[in-house]
């Protein structure tokens, strides 16, 4: 049988924040699948890509003062550190907005118009007449229809759970700009879902019992019945979708439709086939020839809050835009932390995954955890500390690397680093071992880490009974017992390595310093059906891999530490020497008078005797907190040796010292400087 040949996907990262732990879960779910399936000989190509486009993404841009593509290209550059950090290895990391993708995207609805599948229609929508934009629902704010609630968004009430169209809204406004929303038309292009060649196809495909699981499906088949409309009324089966969105908009341009652009979900699916172009280009493979291959399998790994999108809207792309439909879309469910606790920061319950490898935290302790937890169907899995590190401790270094550590000095020191021969009772236990083979990569093949790593610790029991039973460190004690030390060492040496082979997927470092170790080759699972054998030479046993702590899982989960308190708003500048404070002329002075400067709001002009024999004239921005007359014949602080500064109202001669917080907004007011009484014009200040 030829190499089987995959094309795997994650869904795409919006690119307006980091990565959370939910992102890290099916990168882990996927990057586990991808690694079992080339130990299996498989052809995979696994790609990602960040999710540009959209009216959100536009909108931070311009908040953070930035182009929509600077904004997303800062992100994009963050992610490689957590990819990295957790072993997630995609063949390729690309964008939605990348040339590739605005080709593909416009080809693709090209071939749906031909299809006779778009059409347009005109809508009315609110649209912000400050922004001049039309407003995504999401922006729309007023008071709920049926509670009253002020300030709840503009499809739902956060307060009351009623779900109602923007226009229901009471006092709605606008949350960018505040203004009041007016109703006004716009032709939208529309995905005609309905078409009875869509519904037909799509019923099919998502009830074929191959594409999506069983309890996906069953979701899914709820949606060809009865919907809700927003306004309250029903429709039977599928909706046509809206897949334009009017300028500005951060998106893909429709062809022949100036000033229209794709909605943000038209085209970031298609960001999967830009990805894997971008990739195939780069090695001068050819794209459509690769995706023109009937066998190719395309998998895309993605969250159950997107489904809709994958199982109806997405295949249907392809389908009737001529192009090959995906193999499966594989969900999972949510991640929740402290037994679904809802994750908040402040409350310390989230899991920060570069907060988990600053403290030093292994990767592959969460790729386990997680693998062990994850058994293929749409369910949401809890992350519990005590569990964590019950689980690691306990499989990980109890069961599986202790196998090692128990053999491996004996090797070393008694036999010259070289493997002996396997007695009858240790070739029955590693006949067990590789008679498991092709359960655990079924088990990888349907995405059932969990049954993968159980059905492996069940093999690690089976061989750290028979080093119980056989106690090498007896038998190195005992004279003549030196053969059956060899054989039991070997047997479990031999034994390490099948374990290895198939905890691999999830243990990527880990089984790259097994193979050092033991002075291999990579290993695949078909080396799980031989054996190292007699003469084998090992190398030097490292220890595998630390225990979790305690102290790590308090670190992890701990509290932010309270925000440093500055005083007055900023940090204590740095240290300076007397000799440099003496460069600085501080003098009493007295105000002789003072006066507002026409045509500044800020400035008050000082008139100030220094103890000179003549008088000074300073600027001061202290008009917010002072009449004129409160500060005249009053004594203050000059700096009598700064350089004099021509200013539109005049020349200052020097400053006087005043007071503010570094924050003016949130702690307003700025406070002149007066002397204890006593203190006269000229004195210095030392
Ligand atoms: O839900 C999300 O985060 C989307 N950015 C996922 C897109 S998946 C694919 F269609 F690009
Ligand atoms: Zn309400």
């Amino acid at each position: 049988m030829s190499a089987r040949k995959i094309f795997v996907t994650t869904a795409l990262p919006y690119a307006n924040g980091k990565f959370h732990i939910g992102h890290i879960m099916e990168y882990i779910q996927a990057d586990t699948w991808v690694r079992a399936q080339r130990m299996a000989g498989s052809q995979v190509n696994f790609v990602g890509a960040d999710d540009a486009h959209g009216a959100p993404i536009m909108i931070a841009a311009e908040k953070a003062g930035k182009t929509p593509q600077q904004f997303v290209a800062d992100i994009a550059a963050g992610r490689k550190e957590y990819l990295d950090g957790f072993h997630i290895a995609f063949d390729n990391w690309h964008s939605t907005d990348a040339p590739e993708n605005h080709a593909l995207a416009q080809q693709i609805y090209l071939d749906l118009k031909a299809n006779g599948l778009i059409e347009t229609r005109t809508i009315e929508q609110f649209f912000d007449p400050e922004k001049n934009m039309f407003l995504p629902d999401r922006f729309i704010k007023g008071e709920c229809p049926r509670c009253h609630a002020k300030d709840q968004y503009g499809d739902n009430c956060e307060v009351c759970g009623a779900v109602y169209a923007p226009t229901e809204l009471i006092n709605p406004y606008s949350a960018l700009s505040g203004a009041r929303p007016e109703l006004k038309t716009s032709e939208h292009f529309f995905f005609k879902l309905s078409d009875p060649r869509c519904v037909q196809f799509l019923k099919e495909w998502t009830q074929d019992g191959f594409h999506v699981q069983p309890e996906v499906a069953a979701k899914i088949r709820e949606w060809f019945g009865t919907r809700t409309n927003p306004d309250g009324s029903t429709s039977e089966g599928l909706g046509d979708w809206d897949i334009s969105r009017d300028a500005p908009y951060f998106g893909i341009e429709i062809p022949d439709a100036p000033g229209k652009y794709f909605y943000v979900w038209l085209d970031a699916p298609i960001g999967y086939l830009a990805s894997l172009k971008n990739l195939l280009d780069k090695r001068g493979e050819d794209y459509d020839a690769y995706m023109a291959d009937p066998a190719l399998e395309q998998y895309h790994f993605i969250g159950k809050d997107i489904i809709t999108f994958h199982t109806l809207f997405w295949p249907a792309t392809l389908k009737f835009s001529g192009r090959k439909t995906p193999t499966k879309i594989c969900v999972h469910g949510f991640m929740t932390v402290n037994n679904g606790e809802k994750m908040s920061k402040s409350r310390g319950t989230g899991l920060d995954p570069l907060k988990y490898l600053a403290l030093g935290m292994n990767p592959e302790w969460l790729r386990y955890y997680l693998g062990a937890k994850l058994n293929g169907r749409n369910e949401d899995i809890d992350f519990n500390p005590e569990d964590f590190m019950a689980r690691v401790n306990a499989d990980l270094i109890g069961k599986y690397v202790n196998i090692a550590s128990r053999a491996a000095g004996f090797i070393a020191k008694r036999f010259g680093g070289r493997l002996g021969s396997v007695g009858s009772d240790g070739q029955a236990l590693l006949a067990e071992l590789h008679a498991q083979q092709a359960a655990i990569v079924q088990a990888y093949e349907d995405r059932d880490s969990a049954r993968a790593a159980r059905d492996t610790m069940l093999l690690c029991d089976r061989v750290n009974s028979y080093v119980d039973a056989n106690k090498p460190w007896e038998l190195a004690r005992q004279e003549g017992q030196d053969a059956r030390l060899h054989d039991v060492c070997t047997t479990c040496i031999e034994a390490f390595r099948l374990l290895t082979i198939y905890l691999k997927p999830m243990l990527p470092a880990t089984a790259a310093q097994v193979e050092g170790f033991l002075q291999i080759a990579p290993l695949s699972f078909a080396d799980a059906q031989s054996l190292l054998g007699t003469g084998h030479a090992i190398g030097q046993y490292q220890h595998l891999m630390q225990r979790v702590t305690v102290e790590q899982l308090d670190a992890l989960f701990a509290l932010p530490e309270p925000e440093k308190v500055l005083p007055g708003g900023e940090e204590i500048a740095p240290t300076i020497t007397i000799a440099d404070f003496a460069r600085i002329d501080l003098r009493i002075a007295r105000i002789v008078e003072c006066q507002a400067v026409e045509g500044s709001t800020k400035l008050l002009r000082l008139t100030l005797d220094a103890g000179e024999g003549r008088l000074r004239n300073v600027f001061s921005g202290i008009s917010s907190m002072y009449q004129p007359e409160q500060l005249q014949g009053k004594l203050t602080v000059l700096v009598a040796n700064l350089a004099p500064r021509k200013m539109k109202f005049g020349v200052s001669e020097g400053m006087v010292l005043a007071a503010s917080h570094a924050d003016e907004k949130s702690h307003p007011g700025i406070y002149v400087l007066e002397p204890f009484p006593g203190a006269e014009p000229g004195m210095r200040i030392h």
